[in-house]
């Protein structure tokens, strides 16, 4: 794990630098409650990319306007060179289909078999394997990269809380996406299995190569996934490091999210 990785220490050694989320300048308001007021992100090909904020900063926000699903007041966001804010209904979809979501609460379908779970976005998105596609090839690979293909034929209610966490991102890795957003992947969940959800993560980035972005209140999470990290404050990038940098800082404001 490489954990000296901040983007000055990157140019210097001349990684690959290709940016596959820019944000710039994104304000949005509801009223009198300016949200987002100036956020700039940029996510780079491959890394794990924390964003930590307390609750109601913005997070869902910024999330939901790089997606398409909330228009901000103003900035840019590009998703891998496109502007997402000008592009068609249809191209929308196309930039969505390379992005996968882990949402909090894993929201699978409870009235479906974990096979069913995972056959819902290939029947969605047949175009992406072409007319060869094999279901219940790419179904088993998903759940054997989470260490689950013994549940294929178990309903929701049958799973442990980890493992629904673990079968919801086999689900979201079944189509290959080139990024990843996770919401609060470890949330509600013990310290061990949290760790099991972390390793299978950083497992993920490596046999794939997918640029990961994390929103996370878990500092632990943070310490072990992130590369770099933004501490999204008074509705801006308030500050990027990497985690030894924002962990040794003396700024009230920094210093309050690594009080345990
Ligand atoms: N559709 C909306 N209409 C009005 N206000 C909204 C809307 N969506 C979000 N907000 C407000 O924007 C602010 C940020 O909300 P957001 O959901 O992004 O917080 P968050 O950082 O994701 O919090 P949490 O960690 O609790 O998930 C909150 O004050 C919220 O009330
Ligand atoms: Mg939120």
């Amino acid at each position: 794990m490489i954990q000296d990785t901040n983007i000055e220490n990157r140019k210097s050694i001349g990684q690959d630098q290709e940016e596959v989320i820019a944000i710039k300048d994104l304000c949005k308001s509801f009223d009198d409650n300016h949200v987002l007021n100036g956020f700039n992100m940029t996510l780079y090909k491959g890394e794990n990319l924390v964003v930590m904020g307390k609750s109601g900063s913005g997070k869902s926000v910024m999330i939901k306007c790089l997606v398409g699903l909330m228009k901000p007041d103003s900035g840019t966001i590009h998703v891998m060179g496109k502007n997402i804010l000008e592009l068609s209904h249809a191209e929308l979809d196309d930039v969505r289909a390379d992005i996968g979501f882990l949402f909090q609460g894993s929201a699978l379908y409870d009235s479906m078999t974990v096979r069913e779970n995972l056959e819902f976005p290939l029947r969605r998105h047949t175009e992406r394997f072409g007319p060869d596609m094999n279901t219940d090839d790419l179904i088993l690979e998903a759940l054997e990269n989470v260490g689950l293909a013994h549940t294929l034929d178990l309903m929701p209610s049958e799973l442990s809380g980890g493992m629904k966490r673990r079968v919801a991102l086999a689900r979201t890795l079944i189509l290959r996406p080139k990024i990843i957003l996770y919401d609060e992947p470890t949330s509600g969940l013990d310290p061990i299995t949290s760790k099991e959800i972390i390793i299978l993560m950083q497992d993920i980035q490596k046999k794939y190569g997918t640029s990961s972005l994390i929103i996370t209140h878990d500092v632990d999470c943070a310490r072990v996934i992130s590369e770099r990290m933004i501490l999204l404050i008074d509705g801006t990038n308030y500050v990027t490091g990497n985690f030894k940098e924002l962990e040794a800082s003396k700024d009230p404001k920094i210093m309050a999210f690594f009080k345990h």
